[in-house]
């Protein structure tokens, strides 16, 4: 999934137009593909990453050498940097997996600045991350049970009516939302399915949990329901929910 989350943090830091120099904060920073994009399009003065994996802190560290970037081990809901120290709180594609996500959204707010931003976004999982969509869609028609493992049915947060409702009980004003898609462009059916029988996330763990034979008839599935261009490629849609807002 990485290549599609570089794409969209692109493509959410042009919706955000921030200022020059300001202090940032990126949540669940991953292996930096948001704190690339910030340091790319932002002229930031700093920006801390911060993630509960420590082997996604390492290669984050090692990948961008910069020093106004620092990384370091953390979860969402406590998060280590001291009250009012930073002016832009960003995290993406990370919200659904946080258990309390109304107390991580408090947490942003209390390390803001008053008037700072935060700006939190998620993949549309159950209708507009058509990659997904199609996945699940068929594995469900095969065998109902893939249905609990789902994203779309997992992840009722990513919705943007769910996701405003979170910011205003964290007290974040000014709420703004946007959807924002990318193309997701497969050279072929194995560019588009490889990742799946190899990949970390709930999709790869299902193909491997199937028989030989199960998982051959799910690609053959695909296969028959991917909107197969001409020359073999795949390009489809994905759509994220975009939501950021100020602390009072
Ligand atoms: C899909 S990745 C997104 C990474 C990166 N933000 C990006 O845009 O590519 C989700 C990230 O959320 C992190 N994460 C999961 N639970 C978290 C929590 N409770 N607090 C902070 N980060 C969390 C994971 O470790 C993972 O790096």
């Amino acid at each position: 999934m990485g290549r599609w989350s570089r794409l969209l943090a692109n493509d959410v830091m042009a919706w955000l137009d921030p200022s020059p120099g300001l202090r940032w904060l990126d949540v669940g920073c991953g292996t930096g593909a948001l704190t690339a994009a910030v340091l790319d399009t932002a002229s930031p003065h700093s920006i801390v990453g911060i993630d509960p994996s420590a082997a996604y802190i390492a290669s984050a560290t090692n990948r961008l050498p910069d020093a106004r970037v620092g990384f370091e081990v953390g979860e969402a809901t406590a998060l280590p940097l001291p009250d009012a120290s930073v002016e832009e709180v960003v995290s993406g594609l990370v919200l659904n997996f946080v258990p309390d996500e109304v107390a991580a959204l408090r947490e942003m707010c209390r390390v803001l600045v008053p008037g700072g931003r935060v700006t939190v976004y998620v993949w549309d999982y159950a209708d507009g991350m058509k990659m997904l969509r199609h996945f699940w869609d068929a594995a469900v028609g095969l065998d109902s049970t893939a249905a609990a493992l789902d994203e779309g049915v997992r992840f009722p947060l990513c919705r943007p009516d769910t996701l405003e409702s979170c910011l205003l009980a964290a007290g974040l004003e000014e709420l703004q939302a946007t959807a924002i898609e990318i193309t997701t462009a497969f050279a072929d059916f194995d560019d588009y399915w490889q990742p799946f029988l190899g990949g970390q996330g709930p999709a790869p763990g299902y193909c491997a949990s199937l028989t030989t034979q199960a998982r051959a008839q799910l690609a053959g599935l695909l296969r028959d329901t991917l909107p197969v261009q001409e020359d073999g490629s795949i390009q489809m849609t994905a759509r994220a929910w975009a939501i950021r807002g100020r602390s009072g």
